[in-house]
């Protein structure tokens, strides 16, 4: 779809970034900070993207650096296809200085749709119902509004008896009974630029801070003779502005339910929505099962017919189809196939499991692949290690992996059979069929087919009596 509408003409999109977010009350800037497993900023971005304009522009100011790195790395990630101008507003004077930064990139184009960078549930239907409603209204500023059970803190819509938009009122400067008005300013406008443009250089100082409102474009495009118009979005939960981490919680937990709308109607079941919780680029196969206490977080698959949870956690990673992950943490790994991890694993990055292996209670799997139908099913830890195919690693056994100084490798070829409570001493090989007593010490590489016993002999004394 192309919102550039049918006459098309030329459509720019501008988000606002610059201010410092003082009521976060944070070190990092508000546009940042993550929901969905992904920074708000790219929320944003990628809905002004999938509006195919000619020009996106961003406004940045407060702790512009970070931003512009973060968005400047992440923009191939996040699937964006179109390139970001940003403009610098170096003092953070208001959402009309913002845009006023922003003339000479605005200016390229016929109509401008501004936005927010703290409004990142704003959707694709919605902005894009907005570009149309403005379109065929022939209207010089349309406003993005919606009707709020709660309105405090937005700017209040003030409309005549005859329901024609008039102007937007700020809260700090609102009356009693303007206050009590429930339409409120999404922060999303479409302009004609040419008027925006006019009405911009007529902005005063307003409010508590001095600031230059983008809000009082509205009534002066009027005076000027344009005509304004409001599309009333279909709820209010998407125009969330996100001015404190309070918000930031609403707006998570929002996005989450999507998430796992998106997740249900593909063929995934959650059990129980409101205690499972996963990122927004989370993809799950069909006839997966999410059991509550399910954490899926940044990049993470999950291939068809898994059983996840209850209670797992699973960052960055790939699971394949007819796995079972229960009371778990994976984290940057790919678990292959039909394996069973858990309950109490922790698999850690860099490590490769299966197909078919088996990681069981209470053991730990860091950078090491564990080959088809391998088993480390009770309380081990497999460091830095190479275990080939149907290995079993009997309860209690190590990879002494670390001298104090380095990482060691070791390496255990197919079929060998380590007994309970070895240690195996890295750098060290195991052959492949070879078997290691149980509470060895290998400090030495075990030849193919090989058994090594390497512990004290007992020794049996009678006691007399
Ligand atoms: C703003 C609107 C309000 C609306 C609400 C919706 C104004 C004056 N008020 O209020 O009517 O209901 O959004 O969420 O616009 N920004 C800059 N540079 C600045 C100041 C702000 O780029 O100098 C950016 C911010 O980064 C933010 C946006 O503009 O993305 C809005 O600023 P914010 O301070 O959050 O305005 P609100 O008080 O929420
Ligand atoms: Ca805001």
């Amino acid at each position: 779809m192309n919102a550039q509408g049918k006459s098309g003409h030329s459509l720019g999109v501008l988000i606002l970034a610059a201010g410092q977010g003082t009521r976060m009350v944070s070190a990092l800037p508000k546009v940042l900070h993550p929901i969905g497993g992904r920074p708000m900023i790219s929320y944003l971005l990628r809905l002004a993207n999938a509006l195919k304009p000619s020009g996106i522009g961003l406004v940045v100011g407060h702790h512009e650096e970070l931003v512009r790195k973060e968005v400047s790395e992440s923009a191939k990630a996040w699937g964006l296809t179109r390139p970001v101008t940003f403009i610098r507003q170096k003092e953070q004077t208001g959402s009309g200085a913002a845009v006023l930064e922003a003339l000479p990139f605005l200016r390229k184009f016929q109509t401008a749709l501004v936005t927010c960078g703290d409004s990142p549930l704003l959707t694709f239907d919605t902005v894009y119902s907005l570009l149309n409603g403005h379109a065929k209204d022939k209207a010089q500023v349309t406003l993005l509004t919606a009707r709020m059970p709660n309105p405090k803190g937005y700017g209040r819509i003030v409309r005549s008896p005859l329901g024609e938009v008039l102007r937007i009122v700020e809260e700090s400067q609102a009356t009693a009974k303007e206050a009590g008005i429930s339409e409120v300013n999404s922060g999303t406008y479409c302009f004609e630029t040419a008027l925006l443009v006019e009405a911009l250089k007529q902005l005063k100082p307003q409010g508590p801070k001095r600031e230059q409102y983008l809000t009082d474009c509205l009534e002066i495009i009027q005076r000027k003779g344009g005509r304004a118009a409001a599309y009333l979005a279909p709820g209010h939960e998407e125009i969330l502005g996100i001015n404190t981490r309070l918000h930031l919680a609403q707006a998570e937990r929002v996005l989450n339910r999507r998430t796992l709308e998106r997740l249900m109607l593909s063929g995934a079941t959650a059990t129980d929505p409101a205690h499972t919780y996963v990122d927004a680029d989370v993809e799950v196969g069909q006839d997966s099962l999410l059991l509550p206490g399910t954490i899926l977080r940044g990049s993470t698959k999950i291939g068809r017919q898994c059983r996840i949870g209850p209670n797992a956690y699973i960052e960055n990673s790939s699971v394949g189809n007819e796995c079972s992950i229960s009371f778990s943490q994976v984290a940057d790994s790919r678990i292959l196939e039909k394996c069973s991890v858990g309950p109490f694993s922790n698999i850690r990055p860099g490590s490769v499991i299966g197909p078919r292996a088996k990681v069981g209670n209470f053991s730990e799997v860091k950078a090491s692949k564990i080959g088809f139908g391998s088993k480390v099913p009770h309380l081990s830890y497999v460091g830095d290690a190479e275990v080939a195919e149907d290995v079993n690693i009997g309860a209690g056994t190590i990879t002494c992996n670390y001298d104090g100084v380095e990482k060691h490798k070791t390496i255990i070829e197919a079929k060998a059979f380590i007994g309970s409570n070895v240690n195996l001493v890295a750098p060290v090989k195991v052959g492949k069929g070879a078997t290691i007593g149980a509470g060895s010490t290998i400090t030495e590489d075990v030849p193919e087919g090989a058994l090594a016993l390497a512990r004290a002999q007992q020794v049996n004394k009678l006691r007399k009596s």
